[in-house]
């Protein structure tokens, strides 16, 4: 989604801010921009490329200066719809997140004070209001403003003649990078990265003053503390390391991933978060709700958890549940969003508080909203993720997962000890995937060639084939179906054909004899068959045309393995299908509106 950049310090603010906006890049946008004051509001925009508009803008002198990626949503990708706006006089300019839900009465009255506009988006009433309660101060100013617009936001503003930027947040992340005799506003971390890793998380509704003196806090007029954090990630993490795309270096660092994410759940305690009030609290049913990947990594933790706690767990979409009556009785909640920021779990996340349900969230961007939502959050360890499509943190997800329902399970403790043994042994296995990964890469080729696959799984690996499908679709553009192994014959039977791939999951548990039968189904209606599969039994290499095979492991986990392969399969099919595999067309890393 759009991402946002602020500067003011000791040195030239222009490229900075484009430095910055091309680290937010990966969020996705079809436009941007920057204002920088010095000798007046210096405002360049366009739908152009960060590097391209870098090269555009001639050098500018000011040391303060805001910029904009914008993901269009209120008007369409325009030189004019980009961000920054100003006001009539052009000495305000603002960039903003979110959504300004009453900006169409607050537009119609502002026309008819006298303020003139020129664009369709919401945001334009920002600068126009803080134009009109200016009186001196550009804080408040920018209180009033606020306390006439309804929706969310994260903003910076900056005045020609004030050396500050102001910056508020309300449901629209937004932190504060804090430098020597310099600070930075980003709307994501990894933006401001190479300048600092000391951050101020805004809460809801307070207002920032940065100057090069430094940065106060205010809310509600009255100056508040706010702790610093360091950001225990690095720069490096951030660039490609020699990969030739980020999503190829993010699926290469998942054997790390599942090892920092074992390693931190041992050294912080034996139970990642205490959920011992569960029993005492009489909680006898589970949801669990998220968008997207995430969703899918919900749908395994609902077979796991049913397994191995023995209660009902219920998973949602959290854009659906968020339209339809709930009864949530004797309930927990768990959301699951990587980026902590996506809209629909947000709102999802305060219905389920509204009616006294507890929730436990799993993010992987610390100070993300989710976490200052949630009762409890617990923090993948994946790292920054830059490409848009999630791999590592859909791994990341999953082991935690595995962990918590080992950690509260009272399974008997010989199973939990043959599980832990398999976890541990995981980092090895992704990486035997990753070392044989010369075999997937034909197989991505080849689908590389057709228009449709279906991928197909059961159990546990079910929602791993949708995984793969979504994978497919969104890095290669191919249209992919996930289904329940058994439910093809219900209906997408009458697609099946020789031009229609299907990626069969097998896996040696309850389930196979079903698959076998499943794929024997498909062959007799010509459609070519790719099985992934721990072994070469003789069987499976009989009916189907290609096998993978994978590494062994206990069969929960196959998920894990596999995931790793659909992975590299949907990246070696985008990449010979020549997609712009990071950054997918009209794809945002993380979704604020619902
Ligand atoms: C797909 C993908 C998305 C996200 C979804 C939810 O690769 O990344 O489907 O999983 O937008 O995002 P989060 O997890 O940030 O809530």
């Amino acid at each position: 989604m759009c991402g946002i950049v602020g500067y003011i310090g000791n040195r030239r603010a222009q490229p900075i801010l484009f430095n910055c906006l091309a680290r937010l890049e990966y969020r996705g946008y079809d436009s941007c921009g920057i204002a920088v004051s010095g000798g007046g509001v210096k405002l360049y925009k366009d739908t152009f490329r960060v590097d391209e508009m870098a090269r555009t803008v001639p050098r500018l002198s000011g040391m303060a200066g805001i910029g904009h990626t914008r993901w269009a949503t209120c008007g369409e990708p325009s030189a004019t719809n980009a961000h920054p706006h100003c006001d009539c006089s052009g000495n305000i300019a603002v960039v903003h997140n979110g959504i300004i839900s009453n900006f169409q009465e607050l537009k119609l009255k502002l026309i008819a004070e006298g303020h003139n506009f020129v664009s369709e988006t919401d945001t334009e009433v920002l600068p126009h209001l803080i134009e009109k309660y200016y009186n001196g101060s550009l804080e408040a100013a920018v209180e009033a403003a606020l306390g006439d617009i309804k929706g969310s936001y994260a903003i910076v503003a900056l005045k020609s003649g004030e050396t500050k930027l102001v910056v508020a947040r309300k449901d629209s992340p937004l932190i504060i990078g804090v430098g020597d005799q310099e600070s930075f506003a980003a709307s994501d971390v990894p933006a401001i990265l190479d300048y600092t890793n000391r951050v101020i998380y805004l809460e809801e509704g307070d207002i920032g003053i940065m100057t090069n003196a430094g940065i106060k806090i205010k809310r509600n007029g009255t100056e508040v503390d706010r702790k610093e954090h360091k950001i225990p990630w690095s720069v490096e993490e951030v660039q490609k390391a020699g990969y030739e795309h980020f999503i190829l270096k993010e699926i290469h660092e998942q054997p790390r991933v599942v090892r920092d994410t074992l390693v931190g759940y041992y050294q912080e305690a034996e139970l990642i978060v205490d959920l011992e009030w569960m029993r005492d609290a009489g909680i006898e049913a589970m949801l669990i709700l998220a968008c997207g990947t995430s969703y899918h990594a919900g749908l395994v933790g609902k077979y796991i958890f049913e397994e191995l706690l023995r209660i009902p767990v219920r998973v949602e979409l959290a854009s659906e549940f968020n339209y339809y009556p709930q009864t949530l009785a004797k309930t927990m909640a768990i959301v699951i969003t990587q980026s902590g920021e996506t809209a629909d779990v947000l709102r999802a996340t305060r219905r389920l508080q509204e009616v006294g349900c507890r929730v436990l969230a799993i993010t992987n961007v610390m100070g993300s909203t989710i976490s200052r939502l949630a009762d409890q959050t617990i923090y993948t360890s994946a790292g920054p993720e830059i490409s848009v499509a999630s791999t590592k943190s859909f791994m990341a997800q999953l082991v935690t997962l595995y962990w918590l329902v080992m950690s509260y399970s009272r399974a008997d403790v010989k199973r939990l000890d043959d599980m832990l043994m398999g976890l541990r042994q995981l980092p090895n296995k992704i990486q035997q995937v990753l070392d044989n990964k010369s075999s997937i890469k034909r197989y991505g080729k080849y689908l590389s060639g057709y228009e449709n696959v279906f991928f197909i799984g059961r159990g546990l690996n079910y929602p791993i084939a949708l995984e793969g499908a979504l994978k497919l679709k969104e890095i290669a553009y191919i249209h992919a179906e996930g289904y329940a192994a058994g439910e093809l014959k219900h209906g997408p039977f009458a697609l099946l054909g020789r031009d229609t791939p299907v990626v069969a999951i097998v896996a040696k548990d309850d389930t196979y004899e079903a698959m076998l039968n499943n794929i024997r189904e498909i062959k007799a209606r010509g459609a070519p068959v790719i099985v992934l599969f721990e072994e070469e039994d003789g069987t499976v290499g009989k009916i189907a045309d290609f096998v993978i095979t994978v590494p062994k492991v206990d069969f929960r986990f196959s998920p894990i393995i596999n995931t790793v392969v659909l992975q590299l399969l949907a990246y070696y099919a985008a990449k010979e299908r020549g997609c712009p595999i990071d950054f997918p067309r009209n794809l945002a890393k993380s979704v604020t509106v619902e």
